[in-house]
């Protein structure tokens, strides 16, 4: 058992600010070249959650000095005016990350509308094109919020190769990227889910610990090893006492007499995912100006 004292919180704000930092320097020098990196952010509808990430969204990018288009449509917006929107942004050379906003409305097919963004601009990561080149272990663009959590855990950690690993929860979003980030890293990784059998026992041997379910305090000291590290991605809004307020996946407090460190929330991976939205646009403008290079001097194989 820990005492208080020996347990690192990990501070997801204070790594969130030197990501910044670091994207604010390259912008910077970007600058200098003549070039200003520019992120177009889609909203559809009025989901009030969206409506605020989106806002944070386009301020952090222009803290940054990263130009940010918004583009707020309307509820009862088509499939194809959004996918005619996508491939005008697909087209400007002036645009070179293209996030849309998740969920879409229900009459929108979702797949379609990420199938349709430049595997260059994507940056959520979220084509198939970039999923496959994750699970290949190529550079490509990969899922802003599994990144933050690889750098919060190297941070933490330092080496990572051979730790066992695992991941709670298998969305797309979080839960898959991240078992394949950390299986770049070298890790032995589990993937549990609500159908996986004794989750728990399954927790109890990992080194790491990385939560994504959805479910309040879910995981509680029962779960976790002595000297765990645990990165809890979990934002849940509950009511306690009369009072609403943000818990992640974990019992943070429970935890605390078991783990080496652990993230807070809020406070925790949150900040990271912003962050490295920003890393991300700096990567595509990148990534695409090798691929112009390539077209340019007609490399027979783009691989
Ligand atoms: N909705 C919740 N998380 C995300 C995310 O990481 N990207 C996008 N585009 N939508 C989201």
């Amino acid at each position: 058992m820990n005492a208080l004292s020996s347990v690192t919180l990990i501070d997801g704000k204070a790594t969130a600010a030197r990501v910044l930092a670091e994207v604010r320097e390259q912008v910077g020098s970007l600058r200098d070249n003549g070039l200003q990196p520019a992120l177009a952010v889609v909203l559809v509808g009025m989901d009030a959650a969206s409506q605020v990430y989106v806002r944070n969204k386009v301020l952090r990018a222009e803290e940054v000095g990263i130009r940010s288009l918004e583009h707020r449509l309307a509820p009862d917006t088509t499939e194809a005016q959004l996918l005619a929107l996508i491939e005008r942004l697909n087209r400007d050379p002036d645009v070179n990350g293209i996030l849309v906003q998740l969920p879409l409305p229900r009459h929108i097919d979702e797949h379609c509308v990420l199938q349709a963004i430049d595997p260059l601009k994507d940056v959520d990561g979220f084509h198939s094109q970039n999923v496959g080149g994750l699970a290949q272990g190529r550079d490509v663009l990969t899922p802003c919020t599994p990144s933050g959590c690889m750098r919060l855990l190297r941070d933490t950690c330092g080496e990572l190769r051979g730790k066992y690993a695992v991941v709670v929860g298998r969305s797309n979003i979080v839960g898959k990227p991240m078992a394949a980030l950390l299986l770049q890293a070298d890790c032995t990784v589990t993937v549990v889910h609500s159908r996986s059998r004794d989750m728990q026992a399954l927790c109890r041997q990992a080194d790491i610990v990385v939560a994504a379910v959805g479910k309040p305090r879910l995981i509680d000291a029962s779960w976790l090893k002595p000297g765990a590290v645990v990165i809890d991605v979990g934002i849940n809004r509950i009511e306690e006492n009369g009072r609403s307020r943000l818990v992640g996946d974990v019992d943070f407090d429970a935890a605390l007499s078991q783990v080496a460190a652990i993230t807070p929330v809020p406070g925790g991976v949150g900040p990271m995912t912003i962050a490295y939205l920003m890393k991300n646009t700096l990567l595509a403008l990148d990534l695409q100006q090798q691929a112009a290079h390539l077209e340019r001097t007609a490399c027979p194989s783009p691989c």
